[in-house]
Order: structure tokens, then C-alpha cells, then sequence
């Protein structure tokens, strides 16, 4: 079984903030639990290059649009490792595999009669890089940028999407998981019922592009060129393969009728499988406004890491809001979590038992398991529920199954008072079940949690002295292994006083 999955490739009109950081580290925690699971992954992300806003941008510093984008992609390189996303391939639009296998896509729509010439007049929003109608206006304003669309009119290919309409409403029709949440699936659904427009696939006045197999002169519509990366990708990155293909893909509400509508349209007029499945998530917006270059909010993911590191921002993105709804979030609530409940739910639990460990047993962790106790209990349903939320990419609900099982390990302690069982001589048993129950636990919450914390994890399983093997096996009771020289561990999350950044 193998999980190919992808993220958006973001424009590089602009450098990434904490919007795009938020799909790949979605994207990653989904990759590296299936990779947990033993499955073949693959995960791939990149940059959209060949946009007409690029080329304006590009103007405007007064560079070739070619010379610009090789000086901005090294910050969007820097986006997945800095997050530590765990990618197998950073695509570009502008990558040589890329562009033979979009003629050769193209090529293939255009022979199976899917392709004609017209007059394309009418609004054109370059924020969204797409042909708009009134309907998608408010106030003569695109509502995603603010802003009134141009007016164009040019000589383009067109392709057949109305004739696609049928096929995509049976696609639908059969296959319910096809996009998810289900509310998003209704959307697409409701779109492609009001009836699809033919759109162009070619772009005659802009000359940064993908030229157009049979004729040259223009090139690529920037989306018929970066849709087809998914599949590109296959045929030229280091350990593809063709056959990952169908993949799952990962994307925001805003590209919607792009991914759900458009995309598999080309794929069936192209001769290939439609994707296995669309996850659309919605937007986080920051105090109240969604977050955007353009309207001048963005927080840059990378002084939030530098500043409380990459595995507190991976649990806030994984834990703020629902994932697959819309939410607001604050730079308090980020604080807010990384003391309560990183540094408080789990950092103090790690402290608190390692200590005990050290003092009480001279770091010495004996092997005491109960079986039939209520510890091994929650460890089957974080076992058994995480992945079941995750097959519905729910990486909010699978984390929250975790943090309950993070409560209960500290409700535990405040139950067994291991501190007053060490004063007791009698209750020595009592105190190495006590340990060892603590030690197993947070063993099993860091194999659990190391989708979202790989750092962390590691640092939890070694300051138990436990392998660091995460297969998801290993999310059971009483596997910890009996070992001694374990330390009081220095906190995982330290208090940041004064944070730089308001
Ligand atoms: N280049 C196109 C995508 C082509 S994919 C074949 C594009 N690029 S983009 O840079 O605008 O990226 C949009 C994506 O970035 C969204 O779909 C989403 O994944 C992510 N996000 C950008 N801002 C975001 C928020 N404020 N909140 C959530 N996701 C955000 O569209």
C-alpha cells in the first residue's frame, strides 16, 4: 500500500508565511504517520513559477522573470526543512521534466478533440490567477484579493470542460470519500451541477510560461501548467515512481474548483486515473483576517521557530483549529499552549518522572507492567483511534485522542503519589508499578506523537533510555524496556520570558 500525497506549490510572488507552513506541516504530520504504519510514502511540494503575477513582480525589481525566481526559491526551499517536513521532492515548475511532460499532458488533451480556439473577453483576477464571471464578484471585487479584475481579450485554447460535466457528476456520485469534509465535496458537487464553462488553457500576451506544443506563440495557462506537477513529478524525481499515481492531495478552500473540478477533468481528458483523494482545508486567519501578503498580516513561520522552536509551532498548526474549518487564531493562544499544555501536560510529566525515577530508584526504571490496569486500556484506544482519525486526515481529533492520554498520565501521578509511596516501605512494589506505568506511558505518547513532534520524541525516548524505533506498533502497553542510568531530564518546552516577537 502506498500513500503519495502532496501539498499546493506556492506562488513565489512573494515569500512563505505562516499560511503555507500550515499545509506542509499538515501535510508532514499525514506523511510520517503512514510511514509509522509501514506504508510507502511519498511526499511531494514545490513552487508554482510560471504565474503572471510572478512576472509582474519580477518587472517591477527589474529582473528577467528567470533570474527572479531563482533568487526567491531558496526561501521557499527553506519553508519544509525548517518545519521539518519530511519531503521526498521539492518540485519547480520551471524544472526541465516538468515542462516536457506538461507539452506532453497538453498534447494528449488537444489529440483527444478536447482542445478548440476561440476569443477569450471577459475579467481576468491575476491574484487568483483566474477568469472570473460576475457571479464570483462582490462589489465588482474579486472578495479573495479586494480588488477589481482586468479586462482581457485574446485568442486562446480552450478546453471542453462542459463536456465533462456528466463524468464529474458520476465521479461524485460514486465515489463519497472522493473530497473531503463533506460539506467541501457539496460545493464542488453544486458547481459542476450549475453547469461548467469551457476555460483557456493558453495565455497569448504573456511570454513566462510553458509555450503551447502546436503552437508556440503562447503558452501555458499557469494552471494547466502547475496541476500537472503532481503527475510530472513521477517521471522525473529521485525515487518516483508512476506507480504512486492516483495521489491524495492536500489544499486550502481557495483552490477548490481547481483541484475538484478542473484537475480531474484534465486528468480523465488526458487518459489518467483522477486523484485517490482531496483534502480542503480552510483558512487560519489571524486575528480575524485571513492571512495574506496582500492585505499585510503575514507572520513569518520562521521567527515563530527561531524563537520556541519547530515542534511547538507543528502542535499549534496540528491543534488550533479543526482541521478542515476556518478559525482565527492569536500569538497569545500560541503562547498559551506552548506553556499549558507542552510545557505544563507533557514537559512537566517527562521532568517530574524522570526525577523520580533518578531519586527514588537511583535511575534505575524496573519492570513492573499491569495488564489488566486502565493504563493499558487508554493505550489501545490511542492505538487503535489515531489512525482511524487520520484516514479521515482529522489530525485534530487523532491529536486530541493523544493529549487525553497525555491528561491521564498526569491525573496518575496526582492518584498514586509516587512521592508519598517512597516513604513507605512496604509499598516498594507499589512504587515501581507507579514508575514504571509513568515511564510506559510517556514512551507510548511519544511514539504517538511523533507524527507532530518528531524532536520532541526522540528527546522523550531517550530520557527514558527506550529504543527510538516509532514504528506504530510500538503504541502499546508495557513494551517499555527495563533499563537504569535514566536522569532527571532538563524541560522539553523552557519558559520564554520576554518573546520577541508581539
Ligand atoms: N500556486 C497555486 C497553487 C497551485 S497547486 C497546483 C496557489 N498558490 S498559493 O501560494 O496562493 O498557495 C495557496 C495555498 O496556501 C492554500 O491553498 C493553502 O494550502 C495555503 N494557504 C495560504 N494561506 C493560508 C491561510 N491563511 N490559511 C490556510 N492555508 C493557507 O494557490
Amino acid at each position: 500500500m502506498s500513500f503519495y500525497l502532496t501539498t499546493p506549490i506556492y506562488y513565489v510572488n512573494s515569500t512563505p508565511h505562516i499560511g503555507h507552513a500550515y499545509t506542509t506541516i499538515a501535510a508532514d504530520i499525514l506523511v510520517r504517520h503512514h510511514r509509522q504504519r509501514g506504508e510507502e510514502t511519498f511526499f511531494l511540494t514545490g513552487v508554482d513559477e510560471h504565474a503572471d503575477k510572478v512576472a509582474r513582480v519580477a518587472a517591477e525589481q527589474g529582473l528577467e522573470p528567470q533570474e527572479y525566481v531563482e533568487q526567491i526559491v531558496v526561501a521557499w526551499q527553506e519553508l519544509p526543512a525548517r518545519v521539518n517536513a519530511s519531503i521526498d521532492y521539492f518540485i519547480r515548475t520551471t524544472d526541465e521534466g516538468h515542462k516536457r511532460f506538461v507539452q506532453d499532458f497538453l498534447q494528449r488533451v488537444y489529440d483527444n478533440g478536447d482542445v478548440y480556439q476561440d476569443v477569450y473577453a471577459g475579467l481576468y483576477c491575476v491574484g487568483c490567477e483566474a477568469f472570473k464571471t460576475d457571479d464570483d464578484l462582490v462589489d465588482g471585487k474579486c472578495p479573495d484579493h479586494g480588488v477589481e479584475p482586468e479586462w482581457i481579450e485574446e485568442k486562446n485554447w480552450f478546453f471542453r470542460l462542459s463536456s465533462y460535466q456528466e463524468k464529474l457528476l458520476a465521479l461524485y456520485e460514486a465515489r463519497p470519500d472522493f473530497v473531503l469534509p463533506g460539506f467541501r465535496a457539496n460545493e464542488a458537487k453544486s458547481f459542476i451541477a450549475r453547469g461548467l464553462r469551457d476555460f483557456s488553457i493558453s495565455r497569448a500576451t504573456q511570454t513566462w510560461g510553458i509555450p503551447i506544443p502546436w503552437d508556440p506563440d503562447q503558452v501555458a495557462y499557469v494552471w494547466a501548467d502547475a496541476l500537472v506537477n503532481y503527475l510530472s513529478a513521477l517521471s522525473y524525481a529521485p525515487g518516483a515512481d508512476r506507480r504512486l499515481w492516483p495521489a491524495r492531495h492536500l489544499l486550502a478552500k481557495d483552490i477548490l474548483r481547481f483541484h475538484c473540478v478542473y484537475w480531474p477533468a484534465l486528468l480523465l481528458s488526458a487518459g489518467y486515473e483522477v486523484p485517490e483523494q482531496l483534502f480542503v482545508h480552510g483558512y487560519l486567519n489571524l486575528e480575524d483576517r485571513k492571512i495574506s501578503k496582500s492585505l499585510g498580516n503575514v507572520v513569518d513561520p520562521l521567527d515563530l521557530i527561531d524563537e520556541y522552536g519547530v515542534d511547538p509551532v507543528r502542535f499549534w498548526v496540528a491543534r488550533v483549529v479543526p482541521f478542515g474549518q476556518d478559525g482565527n487564531v492569536t500569538l497569545d493562544g500560541f503562547r498559551e499552549r506552548y506553556e499549558g499544555e507542552l510545557g505544563n501536560d507533557l514537559g512537566n510529566l517527562l521532568s517530574r518522572t524522570t526525577a523520580m525515577i533518578a531519586r527514588y530508584r537511583d535511575g534505575e526504571l524496573r519492570e513492573a507492567p499491569d495488564d489488566q490496569g486502565e493504563l493499558a486500556a487508554a493505550a489501545r484506544t490511542v492505538h487503535e483511534d489515531v489512525p482511524a482519525a487520520l484516514d479521515r486526515f482529522d489530525i485534530t481529533g487523532a491529536l486530541e485522542t493523544i493529549w487525553d492520554y497525555v491528561r491521564r498520565l498526569n491525573r496518575y501521578v496526582e492518584q498514586t503519589k509516587p512521592w508519598e509511596l517512597a516513604k513507605d516501605p512496604d509499598r516498594e512494589a507499589d512504587l515501581d508499578r507507579a514508575l514504571y506505568e509513568l515511564a510506559d506511558g510517556l514512551r507510548i505518547a511519544a511514539v504517538a506523537l511523533s507524527a507532530y513532534l518528531p524532536e520532541t520524541a526522540t528527546q522523550i525516548l531517550a530520557a527514558l533510555g527506550q529504543s527510538t524505533d516509532i514504528a506504530w506498533e510500538h503504541v502499546a502497553y508495557g513494551r517499555t524496556a527495563p533499563v537504569s542510568g535514566i536522569e532527571a531530564a532538563p524541560p522539553l518546552f523552557p519558559r520564554i520570558d520576554a518573546p520577541a516577537i508581539a
